[in-house]
C-alpha cells in the first residue's frame, strides 16, 4: 500500500517515523510521502488560502493550489500501484462522516490512499467534488470535536490503517479481541505484575490458570463496560454475535438478549397508565401456561374474571394487599407479575392444601409472572423475578418482614419447573387450582427471602 499526505504543516507527520508505523516504511510494507501543498503556489508568497466567498469568517483553501497538487499526488499511486489499483483521497473534517474500524478494515484494503490536510476554514468544496469523479473519496471526522486542521486526523488513519497492514502489528490475534473488533464490543481491562499494587488487587480469576473462567470473566466485564460507556454498541449487537451466558449478564446490565439482539429492559411497577396494555398482556400470556386439555371457554373466563382491565385497576389501587410489576421492552410492556402480600403477619396462604405445606410466616404469593411468547428466553422472567423478590423483600407486614414467597404452578409445566428449580425455587408439595370449571394439578414452589437492610 501507498500512503501519501498532502499538508502546510510536513513537521506535523515526522511522528509517523515512530513505532509500528515507521518500521513498517523502513521494512516495505508501507510506502510513505509526506508532501507540503506550498511546493504547487505560483506566487511569491506560497498563498494557499483566500476569502470565502459570501462572506463570513476565516480563509478557505484556494482550489487551484489543490488541484495540482492533487494531480502529482495521484500520479504517484498510478506509478507505485499500476493504473487499475483503488485510489481513495481521504479529506479530513469535522463535517465528513465518522471514521470506524470498520471503515478502516475497508480503507486498508486501498492501493493508494491520499490524505488531503485541509486547516482554517477547509478546503474549497469543488476540490472533493471533482475528484469524486475520478477516484473514491472519503471525507471523514475523528470526532465530535473540532481541531484547528486535518494533520492530527491524517495521523490517526495512517496509524488505525497501518497497523491492519499484514506484517505491521506482530501478533495478529492481538487485533482480534481488541475494543471495535469483530464481537462488537469494548475491550475487557487488562493487568500485568505486580498482582498487588497500591493496595489495588488484580482479580483472582486471572491469577486461577481456569481458561474458561478467564474467558468468562473477561466477556462479562466486556459487556458491562460496553453497556455503561457504549450502549448504542449494544444495541446494535446481533443475536449471533451473543454468546452463552451473556444473556444473565445482559439482563443485571438492564438488556433483554431477544432474538432481535439486545433490548433495553426496564421493570417498574405498574401504574393507572398500564391497565389496558397489562390486561392485553395477561390475556395473551395466561393461555400459555394452561394445559392443552383445558376447554378455551374454561381459560377465558379466568381471564375474564381475574387479568380484566377492572381487576388490574382493583390490585393497583389495593397497593398494601397487591404487587404489580412490569417489564417494558423497548417502551411496550413484555411481561408482568403479581404479587399477593398477608394483611396480618400471621395469615396462612388462602386454600388449605397450601396451608399444609408453606408454612413460613409472613408469606407472599407470587400470584403471576408472565412475559410474552416471542421473546421467552431473553432473561425477561430473570428480571422480573428479581426486581419482585427484591421488592417483596423490602416489605414488612405489622412490622414483620416477609419470610417467604410461594408460587403455584401447573404440574406439567416443565419450562416454568425447571425455570423455578434453576433460580432457588424450592418444590414443597402439590395443591388444586381451578380454572373455569376444572380442577388442576398444581406444584407448589418456596422461596425464602432475605431480607434487605434498613
Ligand atoms: N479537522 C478539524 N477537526 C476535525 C475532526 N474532528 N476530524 C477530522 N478532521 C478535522
Amino acid at each position: 500500500m501507498r500512503i501519501d499526505v498532502v499538508t502546510i504543516f510536513p513537521e506535523y507527520l515526522h511522528a509517523l517515523r515512530l513505532s509500528l508505523v515507521g518500521k513498517a516504511v523502513e521494512g516495505g510494507v508501507l510506502a510513505l510521502g509526506v508532501h507540503d501543498l506550498r511546493d504547487w503556489t505560483t506566487d511569491r508568497h506560497h498563498t494557499v488560502d483566500d476569502t470565502p466567498l459570501g462572506g463570513g469568517a476565516g480563509m478557505v483553501m484556494k482550489p487551484d493550489v489543490w488541484g495540482r497538487a492533487l494531480e502529482d499526488v495521484l500520479a504517484l499511486g498510478v506509478s507505485h500501484c499500476g493504473p487499475e489499483g483503488r485510489t481513495v483521497l481521504a479529506i479530513p473534517t469535522p463535517s465528513g462522516e465518522r471514521l470506524d474500524q470498520r471503515r478502516v478494515e475497508d480503507l486498508a484494503g486501498a492501493d493508494h490512499l491520499v490524505i488531503a490536510c485541509g486547516r482554517y476554514e477547509g478546503i474549497d468544496s469543488r476540490v472533493a467534488e471533482h475528484y469524486a469523479r475520478r477516484v473514491e473519496v472519503l471525507e471523514y471526522s475523528i470526532g465530535d470535536y473540532v481541531l484547528n486542521g486535518g494533520e492530527a486526523a491524517a495521523l490517526v488513519l495512517v496509524e488505525a490503517v497501518a497497523r491492519l497492514l499484514p506484517g505491521v502489528v506482530g501478533n495478529p490475534e492481538s487485533l482480534a479481541e481488541e475494543s471495535h473488533g469483530a464481537a462488537g464490543l469494548l475491550e475487557y481491562p487488562v493487568y500485568t505484575r505486580p498482582p498487588l499494587w497500591r493496595g489495588l488487587a488484580v482479580p483472582d480469576v486471572l491469577l486461577s490458570g481456569h481458561h474458561a473462567r478467564i474467558a468468562r470473566w473477561r466477556r462479562d466485564r466486556a459487556l458491562e463496560r460496553t453497556s455503561a460507556r457504549r450502549p448504542d454498541m449494544v444495541a446494535a449487537l446481533t443475536a449471533s454475535q451473543l454468546e452463552r451466558g451473556d444473556r444473565e449478564v445482559l439482563t443485571r446490565l438492564g438488556w433483554a438478549a431477544t432474538p432481535a439482539g439486545p433490548r433495553p429492559l426496564a421493570v417498574r411497577h405498574a401504574t393507572g397508565d398500564d391497565v389496558a396494555h397489562l390486561a392485553e398482556l395477561a390475556a395473551e400470556t395466561f393461555p400459555l401456561a394452561c394445559p392443552d386439555h383445558l376447554p378455551a371457554e374454561d381459560v377465558a373466563a379466568f381471564v375474564r374474571a381475574n387479568l380484566s382491565p377492572a381487576r388490574f385497576r382493583e390490585y393497583l389501587a389495593d397497593a398494601g394487599r397487591y404487587l404489580v410489576l412490569v417489564a417494558e421492552l423497548d417502551g411496550e410492556l413484555a411481561g408482568y407479575t403479581l404479587s399477593v402480600l398477608p394483611r396480618a403477619a400471621d395469615e396462612p396462604p388462602y386454600a388449605a392444601d397450601v396451608e399444609a405445606v408453606v408454612t413460613v410466616r409472613p408469606v407472599a404469593e407470587l400470584s403471576k409472572i408472565y412475559v410474552r411468547e416471542a421473546v421467552h428466553g431473553s432473561g425477561i422472567s430473570q428480571a422480573l423475578m428479581d426486581a419482585t423478590l427484591a421488592a417483596l423483600a423490602a416489605r414488612t407486614v405489622e412490622g414483620q418482614p416477609l419470610v417467604g414467597v410461594w408460587l403455584g404452578t401447573n404440574a406439567r409445566n416443565r419450562r416454568a419447573h425447571t425455570f423455578y428449580a434453576r433460580t432457588g425455587w424450592e418444590l414443597v408439595g402439590t395443591r388444586h387450582f381451578t380454572v373455569g370449571g376444572r380442577v388442576e394439578d398444581d406444584a407448589v414452589f418456596l422461596r425464602r427471602l432475605v431480607a434487605s437492610p434498613s
